[in-house]
């Protein structure tokens, strides 16, 4: 039975249509809109990255990046209070790697010295409740700018697997609390895993890159970290095809089969629909990666006055939480949390 909607005569209201149902009352007043607000972002969704740099008090500025800066381990401790004191959860570490010290293999990635590492210890050892996330992939180490051994032309497999679990055994070692492959190889959550395990690094989480897509908006990142000019070919190879979405749930499945404690889709707002089917389909954490070329989109455009920075971030933000997301990795981080204090 069909409910009449136009029943009724406003004749109260003169020129009043003859509307029963009026979406337009719950968003009458700010009060109204909070009452039945659906999602809410708060500083323990963000994790915020940081790129690291050789040296001491040193900041560098990313030219693609507005905002974002290259920092010194002391520097980047420096970073960590202020996300404590944001209450900002966790925070990644990306390395640019001196050229001196990359090389076809990424020898320095399995270094238990190398940069990474160093600020690993240094930040744990001042603020060992902040969680820290590192990146396990071999780009910012090698010369070519892959994520994995070359030969022939060919991204191998197996082999860089092996050299995987090496790199995340010195990071778990140096005190990291999460590692996140996103190198796209087969198999490297459940040998990191066991590696892990062998060691006895128990506690170790894994938040896989699952869904990994070879997109065009790692750009600046690639400029950030030092490898855009020397990466030689595209990444297609074990990164996602951009048109495929049942392909990122068989990924996500096998991750979490092989051991990951969490997962993650990136990039983030053009893949936010492949967000919501991993959630839906898992019920596992669930993370998207804001990453460098949706910042640097955002950033240029507010830079230029094309629109409101503040808010284009906010409203970006919150569509991952809309999507299903538990979490963004941002380099908004700061700033919206700083946004969001100011407001609570
Ligand atoms: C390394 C890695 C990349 C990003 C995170 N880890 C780049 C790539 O795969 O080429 C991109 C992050 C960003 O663009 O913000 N494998």
């Amino acid at each position: 039975e069909l409910r009449d909607v136009s029943r009724r005569d406003s004749t109260a209201v003169p020129h009043a249509l003859d509307l029963t149902v009026r979406p337009r009352r719950n968003r009458k007043a700010e009060w109204a809109r909070r009452m039945v607000r659906e999602n809410v972002l708060t500083t323990d969704d963000l994790i915020w990255p940081l790129f690291l740099i050789d040296g001491t008090n040193k900041r560098e500025q990313v030219a693609s990046m507005p905002g974002v800066d290259r920092l010194s381990v002391d520097q980047a401790v420096r970073e960590a209070e202020r996300a404590m004191k944001l209450t900002i959860p966790c925070i990644a570490l990306f390395p640019y790697t001196d050229p001196s010290l990359r090389d076809e293999e990424g020898s320095e990635a399995t270094n238990p010295n190398n940069l990474v590492c160093q600020a690993v210890r240094a930040i744990k050892k001042q603020f060992p409740e902040i969680g820290i996330l590192c990146d396990v992939a071999l780009d910012p180490f090698t010369s070519h700018g892959h994520d994995g051994l070359i030969a022939d032309g060919k991204i191998l497999n197996d082999e860089t697997v092996a050299v995987l679990v090496r790199q995340a055994l010195v990071q778990a070692e140096a005190g990291c609390d999460i590692i996140a492959p996103s190198d796209m190889m087969d198999g490297r959550v459940a040998a990191i895993r066991e590696g892990l395990d062998r060691a006895g690094l128990l506690d170790v989480q894994i938040m896989a890159y699952a869904a990994k897509y070879a997109s065009a908006f790692y750009g600046p990142f690639r400029d950030a970290i030092g490898s855009a000019k020397t990466l030689t070919g595209d990444k297609r190879t074990y990164q996602m095809d951009s048109a495929n979405s049942d392909e990122a749930l068989r990924e996500v499945e096998l991750d979490i089969a092989e051991g990951a404690d969490m997962v993650m889709v990136k990039p983030g707002l053009p893949y936010l629909d492949v967000v919501r089917r991993v959630k839906d389909t898992f019920a596992m954490p669930t993370f998207a990666y804001q990453v460098s070329g949706e910042y640097a989109m955002i950033a240029a455009a507010a830079n230029n006055g094309w629109l409101d920075g503040d808010r284009a971030m906010m409203e970006s933000l919150l569509a991952f939480k809309r999507a299903g997301a538990d979490g963004v990795l941002s380099y908004f981080a700061p700033k919206a949390a700083e946004k969001l204090r100011s407001q609570a």
